[in-house]
């Protein structure tokens, strides 16, 4: 397995075959998706591509930390959950983002994954709320050190 930096030309098939099923491809395009301080992970298992995350500069309103990057766009194909890719992908996104001077990532995580998020140091900061066409969700955010 290897964890790259990739192009967001790349992780947008898997991201909508993950999380906007049966939308067409511009529901899995992100704001921010080609700016700068944007940048896209993938993990690769014999140059096929099985699990990606996306990471952008980006404050949450109701958190204070000045400086702070948002996660989204994480996906790991079905055939491939539950082996560490997501979390591979984290682990690499870490220094990148305290490189980026920002030591808080935040992520508004479907309420089916926060069981993942927890795992991987992650916290919960809200009730559930939903985002309308996609499902329940909660605030959540982890600390860089
Ligand atoms: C959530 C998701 C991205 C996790 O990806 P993954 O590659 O399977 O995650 P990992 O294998 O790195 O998991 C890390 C740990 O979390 C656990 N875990 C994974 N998904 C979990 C879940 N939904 N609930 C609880 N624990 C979970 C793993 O078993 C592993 O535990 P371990 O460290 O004790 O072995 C993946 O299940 C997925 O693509 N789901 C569908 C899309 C989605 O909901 N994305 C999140 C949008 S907010």
């Amino acid at each position: 397995m290897k964890v790259l930096r990739t192009s967001v030309r790349d992780v947008i098939p898997l991201r909508a075959q993950m999380l906007r099923p049966g939308k067409p491809l511009l529901a899995s395009h992100f704001q921010g998706d080609s700016d700068e301080q944007s940048f896209h992970l993938g993990a690769f298992v014999e140059n096929k591509l099985v699990s990606v995350a996306s990471f952008y500069f980006d404050k949450h309103p109701d958190i204070d930390e000045p400086y702070q990057y948002r996660l989204r766009g994480m996906a790991t194909l079905p055939e491939f959950q539950h082996q560490g890719f997501s979390k591979e992908l984290l682990k690499m996104a870490f220094p990148i983002i305290k490189q980026n001077q920002c030591k808080l990532l935040w992520c508004n995580a479907r309420e089916s994954a926060i069981g993942f998020y927890e795992k991987v140091g992650f916290i919960k900061l809200s009730e559930v709320f939903d985002i309308p066409e996609i499902g329940p969700h909660i605030l959540m955010s982890k600390e860089i050190n």
